[in-house]
Parts: C-alpha cells; sequence; structure tokens
C-alpha cells in the first residue's frame, strides 16, 4: 500500500466546518484496517532508532495516532490537552486555529528529565496547534525531535512557521 494509496482514502468534505474550507477527513483512512496499520508502520519505522523517550499526541485526533505509535516504541505517551482537561498541575498556551483561537495544557511534570519527544497530530495545516503544542513541551523539560503529521496542508505554508524544527508528513496536498 502506497502513500498515494493512503491518500486516496482521505475524504474531501467540502465547506466543513465553515464555507470554502474543504475539510481533509482522515475517518475514512482509519476506518480501513490495513491503512491504519500502514500508516502507523511507517512513522513507527522512521523513529524507532531515533533514542526517542516519549511521544506526545495532540487532543484529539493526534491520539488516534501518537497511541499506536508509542506502544510499538514502547515508550509512554504524553496527552498535550484543550483546556480544563488534565486534572494535576498545567503549563498553558493560548495560539490561533485556521478558523478561531484556542487553548492547549501539559502536564508540568509530563516528562522525565532529557526527554526526546515525537510530536504527533493528524494534519499540519497553519502549524499554530504545533508551535503551540511544542512550546509546552520544551517548558516541560522535553525535546522536540520531531513533529510528525499523516496529513500536510503545503500551501499553508505551515513548515516554514515551524522552523527549526524538524517536520515529518506522509501525505501532502
Ligand atoms: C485540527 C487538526 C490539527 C490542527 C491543525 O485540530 O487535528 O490539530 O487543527 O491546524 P493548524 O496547523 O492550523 O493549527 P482541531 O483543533 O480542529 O481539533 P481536533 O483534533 O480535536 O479535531
Ligand atoms: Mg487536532
Amino acid at each position: 500500500m502506497s502513500n498515494q494509496d493512503l491518500a486516496d482514502l482521505i475524504r474531501n468534505v467540502p465547506d466543513f466546518p465553515l464555507p470554502g474550507i474543504m475539510f481533509k477527513d482522515i475517518t475514512t483512512l482509519i476506518g480501513n484496517g490495513p491503512a491504519f496499520k500502514k500508516v502507523i508502520d511507517l512513522l513507527v519505522e522512521r523513529y524507532r532508532d531515533q533514542n526517542i523517550t516519549a511521544v506526545a499526541g495532540i487532543e484529539s485526533r493526534g491520539f488516534i495516532f501518537g497511541a499506536p505509535i508509542a506502544l510499538e516504541l514502547g515508550v509512554g505517551l504524553v496527552p498535550v490537552r484543550k483546556p480544563g482537561k488534565l486534572p494535576a498541575e498545567t503549563y498553558q498556551i493560548e495560539y490561533s486555529l485556521e478558523y478561531g483561537t484556542n487553548k492547549l495544557e501539559i502536564h508540568r511534570d509530563a516528562f522525565e528529565p532529557g526527554a526526546r519527544v515525537l510530536v504527533i497530530d493528524d494534519l499540519l495545516a497553519t502549524g499554530g496547534t504545533i508551535a503551540a503544542a511544542s512550546k509546552l513541551i520544551e517548558q516541560a523539560g522535553g525535546t522536540v525531535v520531531e513533529l510528525a503529521f499523516v496529513v500536510e496542508l503545503g500551501f499553508l505554508n505551515g513548515r516554514e512557521k515551524l522552523a527549526p524544527y524538524s517536520v515529518h508528513s506522509l501525505i501532502q496536498y
């Protein structure tokens, strides 16, 4: 199964969540067992020998991919969550989204000293979400090894905004 086969399983939904936006719907990709497995295998293969000590998954769609990758790498999963969800002491950051603003939080004690963190989200659009998440991860003492996505909307130039972080994606539009 090629990356193009994976791309073909992503559904385009016009005018969601707002008129004029073509939504890239990954539910049709993850609903296909072999395709979901292929996505996880490709990312695990890339990071297996990079001494990753934690995977950070971004709520909510980042959890879908972050959890199986962490499991396969044999490391813990750190959830970066929307506000008011994490019970212990957190760091919080506000950021602007493709449509609106939002906040993210991380537990202050999420990482062991020297943590090498792989950051996972489903999709890179403007880069606002992952930039905010990366700041939180560093605030909590983690070192960001790479930012990995299933889908990258290249025409939004999120990757440029994220320099000097290393960015990896499986499918580009
Ligand atoms: C979407 C997507 C990414 C983010 C990308 O999440 O899952 O996390 O937007 O956009 P950006 O690069 O412009 O920041 P969303 O906040 O819609 O929520 P969800 O994951 O909970 O569905
Ligand atoms: Mg998201």
